[in-house]
């Protein structure tokens, strides 16, 4: 390892772009469908990892949720985050906001209270042993019938302090965001935050739509928005944050490589650009992982590495006291150049 990759690693960060199932990593695959009884249709990991290389959204979201059927009790979803949390605290991660995919576990025949209450412990054991904060977002699969989202939303506004946002995942491209907005306000309404994915596959009216229709405080991927001068104009405006995922552009194939990733012109049109990991067991990296190969394809220099950590602060639902600590964290490492 280099001394910049360590010194990056080292950067304080907010992971706000991670969806927990996608940090199942092919040894707990296993042994998870050992302790489970689960047959899988791999003999070992190298044949899973084999899987690994994905066209496009689809061919990755298949095997996405192939691997979690293995997650199936309460301790399964606990020790998938605790296992996530020993990962983060080496990249520099002091807040995640973690998405989770609840439909795709309640069709399974798994407890809703086991998924969210087994996450909330392991959210809760990360701050009390490594002083990592953060909360829960309850994503939504776009491409399931609504039914289905209004379901697990019936759960979980029973005890909405469960969840910081909620979100809006899966496949994108013709399933744009508007039928969402019901829900959406409700959750608002309620006092929750509103996050959307937008703009990874799907055109820049899709991110037009969950701002107008969904009302939502950041923007998940984004990277479509340069295609819509005006666009780039209102998110720069009010400042949207953009939780952009480097590694993932490039394995899902919506840009060819990371040299060619339009993140520099991002952060110079004044967007705010977050790097994040979205899926870093199928990526190929978790987020400090990220900076280090945006700093390997272009080049980055402290001061924007910083800027970047900033903005994650900045951008996160955080409380404000804690959004201070985290930016003093982010000074003392730059002071420390
Ligand atoms: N996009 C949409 N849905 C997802 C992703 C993603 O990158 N990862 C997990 N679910
Ligand atoms: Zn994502």
């Amino acid at each position: 390892m280099t001394a910049v990759s360590t010194r990056l690693l080292q950067l304080p960060k907010a992971e706000l772009h991670l969806h927990i199932e996608g940090t199942l990593e092919p040894g707990l695959v296993f042994a998870l469908a050992r302790r489970n009884g689960v047959d899988l249709p791999y003999r070992d990991e190298a044949e899973l990892r084999g899987k690994y290389s994905f066209n496009n959204l689809q061919s990755f979201l298949d095997l996405y949720y192939d691997c979690m059927a293995v997650l199936t009790t309460r301790q399964d979803f606990a020790d998938l985050a605790r296992s996530y949390y020993g990962k983060a605290r080496e990249q520099g991660v002091r807040h995640v906001e973690m998405f989770f995919d609840p439909q795709a576990h309640v069709r399974r025949g798994v407890d809703f209270d086991d998924i969210v209450d087994g996450l909330n412990q392991a959210i809760a054991e990360a701050w009390t042993d490594h002083g990592i904060s953060g909360g829960l977002i309850l994503s939504f699969l776009r491409d399931e019938p609504l039914e289905s989202a209004e379901s697990v939303w019936d759960r979980a506004k029973e005890r909405p302090e469960r969840f910081i946002a909620v979100g809006l995942d899966s496949a994108e491209a013709g399933f744009p965001p508007a039928r969402f907005g019901p829900i959406f306000a409700q959750a608002r309404a309620l006092g929750l935050n509103a996050v959307a994915h937008a703009g990874e596959e799907g055109p820049p009216s899709y991110i037009w739509e969950a701002l107008d229709e969904l009302n939502v405080d950041r923007i998940d991927h984004g990277i479509r928005a340069l295609e819509d001068d005006d666009l780039v104009r209102r998110l720069v405006r009010e400042a949207i944050p953009l939780t952009v995922c480097p590694l993932s552009n490039v394995r899902l194939g919506c840009v060819p490589d990371l040299a060619s990733h339009r993140l520099p012109e991002m952060l110079a049109k004044g967007l705010v650009v977050t790097v994040n990991s979205d899926d870093p067991a199928y990526f190929g990296g978790y987020v400090g992982d990220n900076f280090v190969a945006l700093d390997a394809a272009f080049g980055l220099d402290e001061a924007t590495a910083a800027r970047l950590a900033r903005n994650s602060v900045l951008a996160s639902f955080a409380t404000s006291d804690r959004k201070n600590e985290l930016m003093a964290l982010v000074d003392s490492w730059e002071a420390q150049a």
